[in-house]
């Protein structure tokens, strides 16, 4: 037996036992005579002691160990004089009698340690080593609870975990697809799919009724903290349901996680809130409710007083910063400064004091007379103390700056505590969202969702104007999940392909399967998908879902550990018939 028991269970009920452990070394010191080795494995660590008086030999020995040596020790469970009550195993020490190098280390390129001094660049590029740190290694293990407790609650519910494949037809889901070619058919590619949405829905009109996979997806598009090219989703698909059904049935889940994992209970139903009310009180669709700060629009207040930027504006709103007031002339540039960089695009920020003395200084007041900017105020119910922002232009672009600055403001005042959680339901969602650009409609959620019944008249004469059966589970300002009732009549569903500008052979070309599965009788059927890297990565506080992946990209989307994407032989290239035109 390599070892008898792990490095985070011997206590002080196992004195004067002979025990074996392996691990890696974490540190060792020499004081005096004697010679001290932490000793780590996954479990936990265990202090190695070695004495120059009774065993010269081992001791010496030990002193020649390098960080991150794999070892086996043997020795017997004593009491320690010097007690670390902080660690589990911190009452007792091993007395080693036999020690065995397993293997050397070379000397890891950062230390292993909680708080380590490596880079994030060079903690990815040896993400083995980064994986021993016990935070790292903690949030996978938080990420293996989860799983189980997923499964555990699904499986009550009578949901099938179900594998679908990854060589897939290329399906249009927003993003991009990553393609596969294919050797055997030469000249043609699958597509690792996006989420497995038309896999599932075909699972509902083979009866299976509850359908559920922890599935990787992949999607090629622009990365941020919290997106990743290969990702993670709580994949579920339900036949036979309504709406309600599935949002109570998956609030179950997110409630179950929250219990079970944090320890964290909501008393209250989530709340809903229908995405128009998401855009003009938040200024997006995944509104944080940690905190208030609402946006309230002024448009017709501000109107006709000689203020040209207010006059000419389509939109014009703000928020209350509440308490505020005693913001100094360089902290309103600071944040002037920051509304206006290209991320955030602002032309400029209007301020409003509520000074603590009574009087009300704004950045306007040669437009607008103290009683006028005492109207404003009683918009946002602000009171003395409080600092309100306005922003004024076309209205989706500053709801969106306002979004930005409410976040910021929220955050700057410590409102955004991560051991609070603010969930919420955003439904209504509009079933088509108009690009500018391309000058046609796409699909917000995709195009198997289905319109609200009482909106199908404007289907065609007024589309954007048609509200959908779809919904987001909103946490802390996180969209963790998202879902839909699904078109399960193929006449609707052709309309909708119409309407999203495919023509009746790209329709068959991309959907023909599915469009065919429908005419063997498919169920009414609705699901959801949640990103199990962001529920993961809220449950562990962090900020970025790389930390609960074993084996993450970077921003640009590489692995630097293994150096990938990188090029491929010659020969690979030829059997796939393909040709790479070489890039600088
Ligand atoms: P959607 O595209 O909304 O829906 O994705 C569901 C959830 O997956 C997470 N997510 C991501 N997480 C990390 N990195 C990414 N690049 C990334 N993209 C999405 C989000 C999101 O809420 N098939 C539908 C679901 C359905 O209709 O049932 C779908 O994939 O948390």
């Amino acid at each position: 037996m390599f070892r008898t028991h792990t490095c985070g269970e011997l206590s002080i009920k196992n004195k004067g036992q002979v025990v074996t452990l392996a691990g890696w070394m974490q540190r060792s010191r020499d004081l005096g005579g004697m010679t001290f080795i932490d000793l780590r494995d996954r479990y936990g660590l265990t202090q190695l002691v070695f004495n120059m008086d009774s065993n010269k030999a081992l001791c010496e020995e030990a002193r020649k160990l390098g960080r991150e040596f794999v070892i086996q020790a043997t020795g017997t469970v004593t009491e320690r004089s010097n007690k670390n009550l902080k660690i589990a195993t911190g009452e007792i020490e091993i007395v080693v009698d036999k020690l065995v190098i397993l293997n050397k280390a070379a000397t890891p390129p950062f230390t292993i340690e909680d708080e380590t001094d490596g880079g994030d660049e060079l903690r990815m590029r040896y993400r083995y080593l980064d994986l021993r740190r016990n935070p790292v290694r903690q949030n996978l293990e938080l990420r293996h609870k989860m799983a189980q407790e997923t499964r555990k609650y699904l499986d009550s519910l009578s949901f099938l975990e179900v594998e679908t494949p990854v060589l897939i037809k290329s399906t249009p889901e927003g993003a991009r697809d990553f393609v596969v070619p294919s050797r055997l058919n030469q000249g043609q590619f699958y597509a690792l799919p996006q989420s497995p949405q038309q896999l599932k829905q075909l699972l509902m009109v083979a009866g299976f009724d509850r359908y559920f996979q922890i599935v990787k997806c992949f999607r090629d598009e622009d990365l941020r903290a919290d997106r990743q090219p290969e990702f993670t989703q709580i994949d579920c698909e339900m036949a036979f349901v309504e709406q309600e059904d599935i949002l109570n049935t998956f609030e179950g889940l997110v409630k179950h996680l929250f219990k079970t994992v944090k320890g964290v209970e909501f008393d209250k139903p989530f709340l809903r809130m229908p995405f128009e009310e998401a855009m003009n009180s938040y200024g997006n669709d995944k509104p944080d409710l940690r905190f208030g700060m609402k946006i309230h629009e002024l448009t017709g207040m501000v109107k006709g007083k000689g203020f040209s930027i207010f006059d000419q504006a389509e939109y014009v709103g703000g928020i209350n910063a509440e308490g505020c007031s005693e913001y100094t002339r360089k902290q309103l540039d600071e944040l002037t400064e920051w509304v206006k960089r290209p991320q955030i695009g602002a032309t400029g920020l209007i301020y409003v004091k509520l000074n603590n003395d009574g009087t009300i200084k704004s950045s306007v007041d040669k437009f607008f007379t103290p009683d006028d900017l005492k109207a404003l105020a009683d918009v946002f119910g602000a009171k003395t103390g409080d600092l309100l922002f306005i922003m004024a232009g076309k209205k989706k672009k500053t709801l969106s700056q306002l979004s930005e600055l409410r976040l910021e403001m929220g955050s700057k005042l410590g409102l955004r505590d991560k051991n609070k959680f603010a969930p919420l339901w955003v439904v209504d969602f509009p079933l088509f969202e108009w690009d500018e650009e391309t000058q046609r409609f796409y699909a917000m959620h995709h195009p198997f969702t289905s319109p609200k019944p009482e909106d199908v008249p404007f289907f065609e004469s007024d589309p954007g104007r048609v509200r959908a059966n779809a919904y987001d589970c909103v946490i802390n300002g996180v969209e963790l999940g998202g879902g839909s009732i699904r078109i399960f009549d193929q006449q609707l569903q052709q309309i909708m392909f119409r309407i999203l500008g495919f023509t009746k052979e790209q329709a068959e070309y991309q959907f023909g399967f599915l469009m065919n599965a429908f005419t063997y009788g498919a169920p009414p059927h609705g699901g959801i998908a949640f990103g199990f890297d962001r529920l993961t990565s809220m449950f562990a506080g962090l900020d970025s879902i790389r930390d609960v992946i074993a084996f993450p990209k970077n921003n640009a989307g590489r692995d630097v550990m293994m150096d990938t994407p990188s090029i491929i032989s010659n020969e690979q290239l030829t059997e796939l018939s393909i040709r790479v035109d070489k890039k600088e």
